[in-house]
């Protein structure tokens, strides 16, 4: 059952990230990016999973190691491998080299009913061309449009029925975007920040000790609201 709805809530996310992340898109606002191609895949091959996470590894390798341990790549992959999430890969066109990618899932939790953002990475050549803002304002874009166009309301209204007042329950939505960041991330977090992100009501804070040192958590839970 989980299987079929995470299914079919991937379907609708791959098919609203076609429409809103295109090339000419890219080429518009991300002048100084190379010509690439995308691809979106809501199954990763072993190969892709391969490089997606020796990106990750590139970026971000020597944080997750300090917070997960020497192994963290193991439960890495199985994460990247969780059932309904939809990955958009960049590719150069002229190598195939991949340059970046994101990985997305629509979630319907108590709490929390957004398009959770895995990742985004960006190969280091290749960032500060404005394509990580392009992406991020993008994911708006995908959360308005999924909202708008009905079929997730319709899907989640089936499935969760004792949940809801009606199929026209105003909390039959997606109410924005979230995601994890690591607190020494400093420049993502920038980013976040920037674009309008603030910390979700379950992520984890700061503690102030006594002598007023700050101690942060290893990660944040952001959130953007989006109406
Ligand atoms: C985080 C990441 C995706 C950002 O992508 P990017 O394409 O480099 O981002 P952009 O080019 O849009 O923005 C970066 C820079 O452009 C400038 N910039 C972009 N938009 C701006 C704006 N509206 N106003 C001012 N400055 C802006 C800033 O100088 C910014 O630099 P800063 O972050 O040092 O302040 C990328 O750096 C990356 O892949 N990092 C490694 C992996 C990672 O940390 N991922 C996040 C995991 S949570």
């Amino acid at each position: 059952m989980t299987n079929e709805i995470e299914y079919k809530e991937a379907k609708i996310l791959a098919h609203t990230i076609v429409q809103s992340i295109t090339l000419d898109a890219i080429k518009k606002e991300c002048p100084t990016v190379p010509e690439i191609k995308i691809e979106i895949s809501r199954e990763v091959t072993d190969n892709e999973l391969t490089e997606c996470l020796q990106l990750l590894n590139s970026n971000l390798g020597k944080t997750y190691e300090s917070v997960n341990g020497k192994k963290w790549k193991t439960g890495k992959r199985e994460e990247m491998l969780e059932e309904g999430l939809v990955y958009v890969l960049f590719r150069l066109l002229d190598s195939d080299k991949l340059l970046g990618f994101m990985s997305m899932k629509l979630i319907n939790e108590r709490s929390l009913q957004v398009l959770y953002l895995y990742e985004i990475q960006l190969d280091e050549h290749y960032r500060n061309m404005k394509l990580g803002s392009f992406l991020m304002k993008k994911l708006e874009v995908i959360v308005k449009s999924i909202n708008k166009e009905g079929k997730l309301k319709k899907l989640w209204y089936k499935t969760y029925k004792d949940e809801y007042h009606d199929s026209n329950d105003s909390n039959l939505i997606l109410t924005g975007v979230a995601l994890t960041v690591f607190s020494v991330n400093k420049k993502a977090r920038g980013l976040y920040n920037r674009l309008g992100y603030t910390l979700h009501r379950d992520s984890e804070i700061e503690k102030v000790l006594r002598n007023g040192k700050i101690i942060e958590p290893d990660y944040y839970m952001l959130e953007k609201v989006v109406n």
